[in-house]
């Protein structure tokens, strides 16, 4: 049987652009994996959507004089082209306002109602006086009622990744002022009564990061709070009338109501569940049987580690509510954030470097490359160094891998016209490069499989500068037979294994040198087992070569790191 996957990336919220750090610890790991699982045989698609709702989209649509609908539409449109230009490529990026999403949030809503998974209850809730509003979540700004950080967001403390009852010393965030308390109804998850299933889940679930689950499972042992999944506000997934007091606009069928006027769900209600709508909505456009798939697919969903806490718990919890309708997720991989020259990521503070700014000064497999070799599969934070990046482009992409393409390459078409020479006896030296060649496969494939992506592109590293060295050493130039024509039957088949194994991580690059060697069609058809085999044969004739990369300079660099901003 085929086997199959998903795979998310955390949706970005349609309120600013995409930047350097979104791409490092969620899309470009998901979208490697994906290039990766396809080539070894897996049915795979990768799915993701803008994250529409919530508190400060609207503040910022509103600020922008614009309905949060159109400030939403541009964000998404925005992020596909920036996407695109990266070559992360999905196969469907949706909205978690998109209708399809709308009616999926609303009749899990009503599952788990039916399950006894929802009650209502009044809650006092932060009002301020001044504008004339609730104040939830990101309109509230205070003090971590478990661990003391000061100016965090009531729904989400960013020091320890918790979901904050009560912030303490609480201020508007729009005028500064003490907000008052009203009451208002409100709808609640229950997710203390899912801290059984969630143990057991986790403890059966060996594919998890085991420092995440740790930690995870304490947050159960001290116990889970339960979620208040409804706002006052006009943007977000109208919830439906249930037995109500605070509703009194439901239709003549009393079960919706007049969208938009009313109350709405929380964003981390909706938001998680457009995974499963937007893979729906795809598979089923493409005649599938969408939740037969999902069913019988491997489930990764890629995240930063600001958001464990929802997908670990709050997550799990609904689809488990909802009588495990969708299976949960087989791989949450987990990474840290991204630091610019060891500096917290700050917009507001210009400290940060947009995708689309940066590829206007360097090709996309550059930062691939160097986001990769950075980012160990852990909850480590990664630092991105402008003189690192340089260096290692420069010595270890260009000086390494470009190097063994061009010379390799270069030689066959000046020594041989482009052309493959029949190979003779081999020695020792020739045994084991041939091995190298035969073992690379399932010695990458291992380590693809755990998610150690970095790991994977060092050992692409070796595998380089073993060919590197081999040809150096064999001194093709001086004409010497069989040595020569070995050394290049064999370096031109590595190469031919360098560009299908590189392919998920420089897609575009991988692309050029199965191009150059003359190859059809693309490194994508190949089939990981591919990476081993030696494909090709004597007489085979290369296509155009030329060298595949530009050196990046150190001036540049300079002048990239001041428009940085101050240090
Ligand atoms: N937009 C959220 C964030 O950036 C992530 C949402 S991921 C989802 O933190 F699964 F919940 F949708
Ligand atoms: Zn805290």
């Amino acid at each position: 049987m085929v086997k199959k996957a998903i795979i998310t990336s955390a949706l970005p919220y349609a309120n600013g652009e995409i930047h350097l750090g979104h791409v490092a610890s969620t899309y470009l790991p998901a979208d490697v994996t994906c290039r990766f699982l396809r080539l070894a045989g897996t049915e795979a698609y990768y799915i993701c959507a803008s994250d529409d709702f919530g508190t400060p989209i609207l503040i910022q649509s509103e600020s922008e004089g614009v309905t949060p609908a159109q400030y939403v539409a541009g964000w998404n449109k925005r992020d596909r082209e920036d996407f695109e230009m990266f070559d992360i490529r999905f196969d469907h990026f949706s909205q978690t306002s998109s209708p399809a999403n709308i009616e999926f949030v609303r009749d899990v809503y009503l599952k788990l109602d039916a399950a006894g998974h929802i009650f209502e209850r009044e809650v006092v809730q932060f009002y301020c006086e001044y504008d004339t509003k609730f104040l939830p979540d990101r309109y509230v700004i205070g003090e971590c009622p478990y661990c003391g950080a000061q100016d965090q967001y009531s729904d989400l403390c960013e020091r320890c990744g918790r979901v904050p009852e009560e912030i303490q010393n609480p201020k508007c965030s729009i005028c500064g002022a003490t907000p008052s308390k009203r009451s208002s109804t409100h709808v609640f998850f229950k997710l203390s009564g899912f801290a059984e299933p969630l143990s057991e889940w986790l403890a059966s679930n060996e594919n998890l990061q085991r420092d995440v689950k740790k930690y995870v499972q304490n947050w159960i042992k001290s116990g889970l709070t339960d979620w208040d999944i409804t706002r006052d506000i006009p943007w977000g997934v109208p919830v439906p009338a249930r037995v109500v007091g605070w509703r009194q606009d439901t239709d003549v069928n009393g079960n919706v109501n007049k969208e938009g006027d009313g109350k709405v769900f929380y964003g981390w209600f909706d938001n998680h569940l457009a995974y499963i709508s937007s893979a729906l909505q795809f598979l089923e456009s493409h005649g599938i049987d969408g939740k037969e798939f999902w069913n019988s697919a491997d489930i990764y969903h890629f995240i930063g580690k600001d958001i464990v806490y929802h997908h670990y718990l709050f997550l799990p919890a609904i689809r488990l509510g909802i009588g495990s309708e969708y299976k949960l997720p087989d791989y949450i991989p987990t990474r840290g954030h991204l630091t610019l020259q060891f500096k917290k990521i700050s917009k507001s503070r210009n400290w940060y470097i947009g995708l689309r700014e940066f590829l206007r000064y360097y090709p996309a497999d550059y930062l691939r490359f160097y986001l990769i070799s950075i980012n160990p599969y852990s909850q480590d934070d990664l630092n991105f160094d402008w003189d690192d990046f340089a260096a290692r482009i420069n010595s270890e992409l260009i000086g390494n891998i470009g190097n063994l393409v061009n010379r390799v390459l270069g030689f066959t078409v000046k020594r041989f016209e482009g052309t493959l020479p029949e190979p003779g006896a081999y020695d020792d030296e020739d045994h084991t490069a041939e091995s190298k060649i035969a073992r690379l496969a399932s010695e990458l494939y291992a380590l693809m499989e755990q998610n150690h992506l970095d790991r994977a592109l060092k050992a692409i590293m070796a595998f380089s500068a073993h060919f590197n060295q081999y040809f150096q050493h064999r001194e093709p130039w001086k004409g010497r037979e069989p040595d020569t024509a070995n050394c290049i039957y064999l370096s031109v088949n590595a190469v031919r294994s360098l560009s299908i194994a590189a392919y998920p991580f420089i897609p575009e690059s991988a692309e050029r040198m199965w191009a150059q060697l003359g190859l059809v069609g693309s490194p994508k058809d190949a089939s990981w087992d591919g990476i081993s085999e030696i494909a090709m044969q004597p007489r085979h004739r290369l296509g155009n070569v030329s060298p595949l990369f530009e050196r990046v300079d150190a001036a540049d660099v300079g002048r990239h790191k001041e428009r940085l901003g101050p240090s």
